[in-house]
């Protein structure tokens, strides 16, 4: 088929590539000039693991191209998906869906054909219902033109195995032949076996940040074990495998640590409270905000016992921290606990000194007055304290022999709670998980 992509982020661009991969032709929209021109050379401008492979190949094979012209857009496609961002708004717990009205009007005025709109982007519950008006009122081709809310629910780090092969997948429809467009164009992955749930918009709208609600509710819930655990002596690695071998709680999203960040969960959470209070369900809604607040407060907890550990006072200690990203594979670093725990550090007065495997660009670009080292044990020169807070695999090779006559007092904190804390104990460091003994 013939697919338009309308926002080339890590969503938009890993569904434009995997799509041309398997065999469709796309163009993809993107008005920002570097990434659009980045793009059009297969070159990623994020750290994705495999997206750099199948990009090239898309762009190579020559059914991957790439505009900033709605009416190309509109000319080229039978099938149009919207995967614009939805950040948080700067004053406000909302999203921002600015970037999705401006993608749908840009678009609309240039719909003269029969043709299907398909939003992916992550938005507030009411959102589909508005812009299949836009569509109504704005496309010469009127009624012609169809809408489907198709959410995605890829991860950053597995962003290309999630769209070819994903778990399920939702089409909400006020319109079967909608649905039939849709089924079409999935059939690979549907006679794959992935399942199908065919629902209305808001079904479609609220399925994405339910589930992101239901992610960030269960590590919220562990890390709130993980403070209870401290004040009893109880471990809390123990605990979630212990209650994670119930099949009906099961052990993933169950990692105690410094919390969730990224673009997703932290705003989607805060977009879902958000508009659960225009709905006039706020009530229903509040154990959100604690969600919010118990995230927040494991951040502030890693401060303070940094604090502790380096004898309580923050200023002029030296302080190396393993980690920038959000989460390991990724060189994103929106809402990233690792970068904001670092920030409060250096607005304490320590020197704070960051190593990320691929993160140190994109983290000097927001932190630019913290320090960053080229390797973890560059980061722990002469350092008081070592932090791991993004678990990325090379950390947890790092021994205490590496770390010998490099740091000034053998004191670590595991704040993702998946380093062999005994055998660094062994070796006579100080050290301290969250939650754990
Ligand atoms: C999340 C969802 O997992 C995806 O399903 C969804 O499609 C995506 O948001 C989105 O809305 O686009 P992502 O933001 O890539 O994906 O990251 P996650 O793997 O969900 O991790 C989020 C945060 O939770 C990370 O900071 C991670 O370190 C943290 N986390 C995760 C924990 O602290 N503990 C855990 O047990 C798991």
């Amino acid at each position: 088929m013939r697919i338009t992509v309308l926002g080339c982020g890590y969503l938009g661009a890993t569904h434009a590539a995997a799509m041309a991969d398997l065999g469709h032709e796309v163009l993809g929209m993107e008005i920002d000039p570097d990434k659009r021109a980045a793009l059009a050379r297969g070159e990623v401008p994020i750290y994705e693991p495999h997206l750099d492979e199948l990009l090239a190949r898309s762009v190579g094979s020559g059914r991957l191209t790439f505009t900033d012209s709605y009416a190309e857009v509109a000319a080229f496609g039978d099938l149009h998906f919207v995967c614009v961002g939805t950040p948080q708004q700067a004053e406000s717990l909302a999203a921002d869906v600015s970037q999705v009205e401006a993608a749908f009007t840009g678009l609309a005025k240039h719909l003269d054909r029969p043709t299907l709109v398909v939003g992916k982007s992550t938005v507030p519950v009411g959102t589909a219902e508005r812009m299949a008006e836009q569509l109504a009122t704005l496309a010469p081709a009127g009624a012609d033109v169809l809408l489907a809310w198709n959410p995605e629910f890829l991860r950053e780090g597995f962003a290309v195995e999630d769209t070819q092969h994903p778990d399920r997948i939702v089409i909400g429809v006020q319109d079967s032949r909608a649905e039939k467009q849709l089924r079409d164009f999935y059939a690979s992955m549907i006679d794959a076996g992935t399942p199908v749930v065919v629902t209305d918009y808001a079904t479609a709208e609220l399925v994405k940040v339910a589930s992101n609600a239901f992610l960030a509710t269960k590590i919220s819930f562990i890390n709130a074990m993980a403070e209870v655990c401290e004040a009893t002596g109880a471990d809390v690695v123990d605990l979630a495998d212990s209650i994670g071998y119930d099949p009906r709680i099961g052990r993933r999203f169950l990692n105690a640590g410094v919390g969730f960040g990224g673009g997703c969960l932290p705003k989607d959470i805060r977009a879902f409270v958000h508009r659960a209070g225009e709905l006039g369900v706020e009530d229903a809604m509040t154990f959100l905000r604690h969600v919010d607040d118990v995230n927040q407060r494991q951040r502030e907890r890693v401060v303070h016992i940094a604090k502790a550990m380096v004898g309580g006072t923050l200023a002029g200690a030296r302080i190396a921290v393993w980690g920038a990203a959000f989460k390991p594979d990724s060189d994103d670093v929106r809402d990233s606990p690792a970068l904001w725990v670092s920030g409060q550090l250096h607005l304490s007065g320590a020197e704070v000194t960051v190593y990320d495997p691929r993160a140190n660009t994109t983290a000097r670009r927001s932190f630019p007055t913290l320090a960053y080292a080229d390797s973890a044990v560059e980061a722990c020169h002469d350092a008081d304290l070592v932090l791991h807070l993004t678990e990325w695999p090379e950390f947890r090779e790092v021994t205490p022999a590496d770390l010998e006559g490099v740091v000034a007092r053998p004191a670590l904190f595991d704040g993702r709670n998946v380093l062999d804390l005994d055998a660094w104990r062994s070796a006579g460091w100080t050290v301290r998980g969250l939650g754990r003994r």
